[in-house]
C-alpha cells in the first residue's frame, strides 16, 4: 500500500504550498531547495577577508532564503537560527532543521544493528519514538534516519547503522523506525520526518570500502537492496536521502534511472529527496559532470530535490539553469513543491519555534531511560552458553572480575553517530555489574589492556571524546598481569572486547575483522587461568572470534548497548531476564570468507557438498538468525492450511514452540522457504516471516503465518519483472537459518 497524500485534509496543504509557489522568484525557489550545515565554531577560522562558514550561510538566508540547515542540537541556537531564516527571506518561510538522528538523542538506544537484533518491531518502534521525541522537542523536523541499506560485507563500517543482510528483516525494522520517528501526524511536537537513506546500493560498495562504488545486478537491487526502502515508504516515509556512490557507473545523486524511474514510479515515493553531504558537488568529483552548475541541473533533473552542503551550493546554479532552458520551471516548482509540502505537514508556518524549557524536561524523561533499557535487553545475542555457564546465580558468587577496557568506558558503551549525549548518566558494564550484583558480591576491574587506537584517523576526531584516552604510565605487562591475578582470584571473569566506538560507523571501513589491540592475548591468559569466563562482545560487525568460540564457555553479544547498556547486561548475566536476540546477519569466520551470505543461490558442486575454500570450512561462524537463551525451544512440524495452492492466493502456516527449559525467555520463530525450480533459480533459503514470542518454562506458544504472491514472487532478470511461478517450495519453522526445509507446498498455475 502507497502512502496517500491526496486525502481530504491534503488539500488545505496543497492550497498552502499553491499559494507560496505562485509568489516566489526563481532564485527564492532555488533556495528552498538548499540546505546548509551550519558550522557554529568556524565562526573564527574565516581567511583572507572571505566569510566563515555560519557567516555565509547567513548571508544565504537574506538573499534568497534557505531550504534547510543542519547539524544543530542546541534549542536556543535553533529558534536563532529559524528567528534568523523566517525574518530573512521575503515570504518568511521556515528552515527545516534534519539531523542524525540515529540510535537516539539525548538517550542513547543501542546501535541500529543492535536493534535489528532484537527482531522486535515494536521495541524498534518505541526506540525512535523517544528519540524524534527529544529530537523535535529541540527543534529539529527531520531525522536522517533509517538507514536501511542491506549490507553484506561487514568490512563496510557503516553495517553497524542498518539492519544487516536481510531485506525481509531489513523490511521490516525500516517499517517500524518509520513509523516511530513519524507517528500518525508530522505537525504534533513529538514526531519528525524520517529520511531512510542511502538509496540506494551504498552498502555494496567494492571491498566494503566506504564510499566506494557499487555494481549491483538489476536482480539483485530488486530483490535484496530496494525492498526495505519499499517498506519504508510504504510506511509514510517523508524524505529519502541519495547515496554517494556511482550505481553500476552513474552517481546515484544524479541517476535518473534511480531517483525518478524507480524511486517514483515504481516504488511510488511522493515525498521529497535529499543529496548526501556534498553529494552533487561529487557529481563532479565522480567525473560526471562539467562543472558546478552542470551538476546541479543534473541532479535535480535526475530527480534530487535538495542539496546538503557545507559552501557554495551547486544549486545557487540553478537560476542561471531555468534562464538557459537546461532545467525547466515545472521541474523545479515539483521539488520545491515537495520541501514546501514537507514545511506545512509539520505545521513549521504556525509553530516555528521551540520552548526552552520544555526541551529540557523531555530530554530527561525517565521513561526515555525504561525504552533504552529495554531495548537494550532485548537486542543482546547469547551468541554460546556451555555448560550454563548463564545466567550466573547470585547466591553462589562471592566475586566477580570485570576485565577489558571496554568495560569501564562509557563512551564506547554508547556507539558510533551520536552528538548529545550525557557521559556521566551512561551506565557502563562496569557500573551495572556492580549495582546488580550489590554488597554480598565482590566486584573488581582490571583493564588487562590499554585501549586500541586506528591506525589512520577518524572523521570524527574533532568531536570531543572521540578517541580513546592513552593512560599514561600504563605498564602494559603489569597490568596484563594484574588482569589475569584478578581473573585466577574471582569466581567468575566477565570480559569485555571488541572494537572501540570509533572503529565502526562512517569512514571506518577495515580490511580485517580481527579483534583490535592485544584482545586476544588477554581473552587467552584469562581463559588459561581456569576460572570461568563469559565474554561480551562490544561490536558493530561480526569480529573473527574464531577462538573464543572454541574456548570461552559463554559468548553475549552485547553491540554498543547505549546509556543504560550496563544495566541491562547486568540483568541479562544475573538471569533477571534472558537474551532472546538473534544475528542479523551471517557471522563468518574470518575476514577472508566475506562476503558470506544465508541466502546464496546453489551452483555447480553444491558448498554443502564440497568445500569452497582449502583452507577454512564453508559455514560462517554462527548462522544468521542464530540466538540462544536462558530457555530450551522445541518446534512441532508445520502444518499448513493448504498443501496446494494457486499463483496469487495464499496460505497460512501454524507451529508450534515449546519451552523445554527452566526458564521464562523469548525465541524468535523464523520461517524459511526454497523455490525448487521456475523462472529464475531462487536461494537456498529465504526469511519470509518472523515473531519475537515469550514463553513460560514448560509452556507453549502457537505461531502463524502468511505465505501469498507478497512473499512468493521476486524480480526476475529473464522477464525483467516480477513473477509467481508455479512450482514446489520447502519450508521449514525454526530458530535460526540453519533449520530444516521438510515440509513442501505446491503452487499451481
Ligand atoms: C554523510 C552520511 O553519509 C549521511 O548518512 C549523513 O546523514 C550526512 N553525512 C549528514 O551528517
Amino acid at each position: 500500500m502507497t502512502q496517500q497524500i491526496q486525502s481530504a485534509s491534503d488539500e488545505a496543504v496543497r492550497e498552502r504550498v499553491e499559494s507560496l509557489l505562485a509568489e516566489m522568484t526563481v532564485a527564492e525557489k532555488a533556495g528552498q531547495l538548499t540546505q546548509y550545515f551550519y558550522m557554529g565554531f568556524m565562526r573564527d577560522q574565516a581567511k583572507d577577508g572571505a566569510p566563515s562558514q555560519p557567516e555565509m550561510v547567513e548571508a544565504a538566508m537574506t538573499r534568497s532564503g534557505v531550504g534547510s540547515l543542519l547539524f544543530l542540537m542546541d534549542p536556543a541556537e535553533i529558534n536563532r537560527l529559524q528567528r534568523m531564516t523566517i525574518e530573512g527571506n521575503r515570504l518568511g518561510i521556515p528552515a527545516l532543521v534534519g539531523f542524525d538522528v540515529i540510535h537516539g538523542f539525548r538517550t542513547v538506544l543501542p546501535v541500529p544493528l543492535a536493534m535489528a537484533a532484537s527482531w522486535d518491531p515494536a521495541v524498534i518502534e518505541q526506540g525512535q519514538a523517544v528519540a524524534g521525541r527529544e529530537a523535535r522537542a529541540v527543534g529539529i523536523h527531520w531525522a536522517f534516519s533509517p538507514m536501511v541499506d542491506i549490507a553484506r560485507d561487514p568490512r563496510w563500517g557503516r553495517i553497524i547503522e542498518g539492519a544487516g543482510e536481510d531485506p525481509y528483516l531489513g523490511g521490516k525494522v525500516a517499517a517500524a523506525q518509520v513509523r516511530g520517528f513519524q507517528g500518525s501526524d508530522l505537525s504534533s511536537p513529538d514526531n519528525v520526518i524520517a529520511g531512510p537513506k542511502h538509496f540506494a546500493g551504498y552498502g555494496a560498495a567494492l571491498g566494503g570500502r566506504d564510499y566506494d562504488e557499487s555494481n549491483i545486478s538489476d536482480a539483485e537491487l530488486w530483490n535484496i537492496y530496494f525492498p526495505p526502502f519499499k517498506a519504508a515508504i510504504d510506511a509514510g516515509a517523508a524524505n529519502i536521502m541519495s547515496a554517494y556512490m556511482d550505481l553500476n557507473g552513474v552517481p546515484a545523486a544524479g541517476n535518473r534511472w534511480l531517483l525518478t524511474e524507480v524511486l517514483r514510479d515504481s516504488l511510488g515515493f511522493e515525498g521529497f529527496v535529499v543529496s548526501d553531504a556534498q553529494a552533487v558537488h561529487d557529481l563532479f568529483t565522480h567525473h560526471f559532470a562539467a562543472d558546478l552548475a552542470d551538476a546541479g541541473a543534473r541532479a535535480l533533473n535526475a530527480g534530487n530535490d535538495m542539496e546538503m552542503t557545507f559552501v557554495d551550493p551547486a544549486f545557487d546554479h540553478l537560476v542561471a539553469a531555468v534562464e538557459d532552458g537546461r532545467v525547466s520551471i515545472e521541474t523545479l516548482d515539483t521539488s520545491v513543491r515537495r520541501v514546501l509540502t514537507a514545511k506545512v505537514r509539520l505545521g513549521l508556518f504556525e509553530n516555528p519555534y521551540v520552548d526552552e524549557a520544555r526541551a529540557a524536561e523531555v530530554l530527561v524523561d525517565p521513561a526515555h531511560r525504561q525504552v533504552a533499557k529495554t531495548a537494550a535487553q532485548r537486542s543482546a545475542v547469547l551468541l554460546r552458553n556451555e555448560g550454563e555457564l548463564l545466567p550466573l546465580a547470585a547466591d553462589e558468587l562471592s566475586s566477580v572480575a570485570v576485565i577489558g577496557p571496554l568495560a569501564d568506558s562509557p563512551r564506547d558503551t554508547l556507539g558510533p553517530w551520536i552528538f548529545d549525549y550525557d557521559l556521566a548518566e551512561t551506565v557502563t558494564i562496569l557500573d551495572g555489574i556492580k549495582a546488580r550484583a550489590g554488597e554480598g558480591i565482590d566486584v573488581q576491574y582490571a583493564p588487562g589492556i590499554r585501549p586500541a587506537f586506528r591506525t589512520f584517523p577518524s572523521m570524527f576526531d574533532a568531536w570531543p571524546n572521540n578517541t580513546p584516552e592513552d593512560p599514561a604510565d600504563f605498564d602494559d605487562d603489569a597490568e596484563l598481569a594484574k588482569a589475569v591475578e584478578l581473573a585466577r582470584a574471582s569466581d567468575v571473569a566477565v570480559l569485555v572486547a571488541g572494537e572501540w566506538q570509533n572503529m565502526i560507523g562512517e569512514g571506518a571501513s577495515r580490511s580485517s575483522l580481527e579483534l583490535p589491540g592485544r584482545q586476544l592475548e588477554l581473552i587467552q591468559a584469562v581463559v588459561a587461568t581456569g576460572t570461568p569466563v563469559v565474554l561480551l562482545v562490544m561490536n558493530g560487525r561480526p569480529l573473527d572470534l574464531r577462538w573464543p568460540a572454541e574456548n570461552v564457555p559463554a559468548i553475549l553479544d552485547i553491540w554498543y548497548p547505549g546509556s543504560q547498556g550496563g544495566k541491562a547486561v547486568a540483568a541479562l548475566l544475573f538471569g533477571d531476564d534472558s537474551p532472546g536476540g538473534k544475528l542479523p546477519f551471517t557471522w563468518p569466520r574470518t575476514g577472508g570468507q566475506v562476503p558470506i551470505i544465508y541466502n546464496y543461490t546453489r551452483s555447480h558442486k553444491p558448498n554443502d557438498q564440497w568445500r569452497r575454500d582449502w583452507d577454512e570450512e564453508s559455514t560462517p561462524l554462527y548462522a544468521f538468525g542464530h540466538g540462544l537463551s536462558y530457555g530450551s525451544f522445541s518446534y512441532s512440524a508445520p502444518t499448513l492450511s493448504s498443501e496446494s495452492i494457486a499463483v496469487g492466493e495464499t496460505l497460512t502456516v501454524s507451529v508450534t514452540v515449546t519451552n523445554e527449559g527452566s526458564r521464562a525467555a523469548d525465541e524468535v520463530v523464523q520461517l524459511y522457504i526454497h523455490q525448487r525450480y521456475g523462472t529464475s533459480s531462487r536461494p537456498v533459503r529465504e526469511l519470509k516471516g518472523f515473531q519475537r514470542v515469550p514463553v513460560e518454562a514448560g509452556a507453549s506458544a502457537t505461531v502463524e503465518f502468511t505465505l501469498g504472491p507478497d512473499e512468493l514472487s521476486y524480480w526476475s532478470a529473464v522477464t525483467r519483472d516480477w513473477v509467481q511461478d508455479a512450482t514446489t517450495f520447502d519450508l521449514g519453522v525454526g530458530g535460526d537459518s540453519t533449520v530444516a526445509l521438510s515440509t513442501q507446498f505446491t503452487v499451481t498455475a
